[in-house]
């Protein structure tokens, strides 16, 4: 029996962008088609499969690598995976893609659009107020690079969009590719 590899929605953006609230509420929704779902996120992945590496250019691409990995298998085994990090680089979302589309899976991108001076506005987390007062280096933003996608599949402009219109827009691209 041919094995039906899963798909990968891909959300980038920088940290306060709506990643997350976009992977729970996507979450919501796929396990309502009776899918497999599983999330990877930043917040929850850095106290655990990557929590000996900070956040220099070289700690952060080791980090998505890692995330790539389990990113593979799960693809590879059919399960729907969120994948939600900040993930600032255009070559490791790149290499994250050829790994998923190796094991005949789908790759989404997602950009979680949402421009710095909102970022500083929400700072839900209160880390852009250390950031800027130099508490905090190489943040995403304000110290550190962000390289948005040139060509993502799915652009959730947080900013301009209620979270539900964000939902909708990536269920119907879904539908729309038969993805689901
Ligand atoms: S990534 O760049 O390696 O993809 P990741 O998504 O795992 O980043 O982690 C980002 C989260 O770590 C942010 O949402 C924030 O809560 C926290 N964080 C702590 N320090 C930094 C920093 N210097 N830059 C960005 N995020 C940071």
């Amino acid at each position: 029996m041919a094995h039906k590899a899963g798909f990968v929605l891909w959300f980038t953006g920088l940290s306060g962008a709506g990643k997350t609230t976009l992977g729970i509420a996507l979450e919501k929704r796929l396990l309502t088609k009776n899918l497999r779902v599983q999330r990877l996120d930043g917040d929850i992945v850095r106290k655990s499969l990557t929590k000996d590496l900070g956040f220099t250019v070289e700690d952060r691409k080791k980090n998505i690598e890692r995330i790539t990995f389990v990113t593979q298998l799960l693809a590879k085994h059919g399960v729907a995976t969120l994948v939600s990090f900040i993930s600032p680089f255009i070559d490791v979302r790149e290499n994250a893609k050829k790994a998923v589309e190796e094991v005949d899976g789908k790759f989404i991108e997602v950009f979680v659009k949402a421009s710095v001076d909102e970022c500083i506005k929400r700072d839900t987390k209160g880390l852009y107020k250390k950031a800027i007062a130099g508490e905090i280096d190489n943040f995403t933003g304000i110290s550190h690079p962000y390289e948005d996608p040139p060509n993502p599949d799915i652009i959730c402009d947080t900013e301009h969009e209620r979270i539900e219109q964000s939902v909708e827009k990536i269920m119907k691209y879904l539908i729309e590719n038969k993805i689901i």
